[in-house]
């Protein structure tokens, strides 16, 4: 029932530019090659990928899609040249967005000023729960499994100055089943993931998030309009995206 908003609506020129920001092994960085970097998708492109780790493997993931790499290293250069190196880095390659996927630095104010609600990030958990500054990993599904939680899931959000603490555009639960451990937790999640950003970005960029809508309205609104239900480990999930 909700219908394509007129172009006026878009965030960004078409396609739109994105970096990518990675630390590791770059799954999702993976999921937004696939789904972006083919001729079908008119939404966006990776155009480049920034690590502070050489040794990340998203950067490869990065070169073998035939994508530009940058490392810019905080604890080498420094916090504050390695903001102005990645302002710089983003500005030369003319980037409208920048999704963190599985970066494990703050981005330094300078990037966060410039592109002020153009970062996205996706945490493995259903904020405003399991964040914050060291939840990351296995952490966050440790923390998820002691805490009794029956619900977990992925969430993605516009990136401030704290961990884990802008606005959340985009949620889906995932059910913590009994006997559960970290790696089996955390695969459940990790699978929704590659889902749930890639399509939380389109809609992003597209402005389709934005109509003003109640969180219960907008969950019965998506129900029409969502993808059909995936079914992972023999159970069903539907997406969640706010409208608002
Ligand atoms: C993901 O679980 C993501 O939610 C978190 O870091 C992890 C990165 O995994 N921010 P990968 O490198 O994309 O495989």
């Amino acid at each position: 029932m909700t219908n394509s908003p007129p172009d006026g609506n878009r965030r960004v020129k078409n396609p739109a530019r994105l970096a990518v920001l990675v630390s590791g092994g770059g799954t999702n960085l993976q999921s937004l090659l696939d789904h972006f970097n083919s001729p079908e998708s008119p939404v966006a492109r990776v155009t480049l990928v920034i690590s502070n780790r050489a040794s990340a493997g998203g950067l490869e993931r990065a070169r073998l899609a035939g994508v530009p790499t940058r490392v810019i290293n905080p604890v080498q250069a420094g916090e504050e040249a390695a903001g102005a190196e990645m302002l710089e880095a983003l500005n030369a390659a003319g980037i409208d967005m920048v999704a963190l996927a599985g970066y494990l630095k703050l981005i330094p104010p300078a990037v966060v000023k410039a592109y002020t609600d153009r970062i996205l990030n996706i945490h493995p958990a259903l904020l405003p729960s399991f964040g914050g500054a060291g939840m990351y990993g296995a952490r966050v599904h440790r923390a998820v499994i002691e805490s009794g939680a029956r619900v977990s899931g992925a969430t993605v959000h516009l990136v401030d100055d704290h961990y884990d603490e802008g606005r959340i555009l985009a949620q889906w639960p995932v059910p913590v089943l009994p006997g559960d451990t970290e790696e089996t937790l955390g695969g459940r999640v990790l699978k929704v993931e590659h889902l749930l950003y890639p399509l939380a970005i389109e809609r992003f960029l597209t402005g389709e998030g934005d109509a003003p809508v109640a969180p219960l309205e907008a969950f019965d609104l998506i129900a029409d309009t969502r993808p059909p239900a995936e079914s992972i480990g023999g159970l069903n999930y539907r997406i969640a995206l706010n409208n608002r």
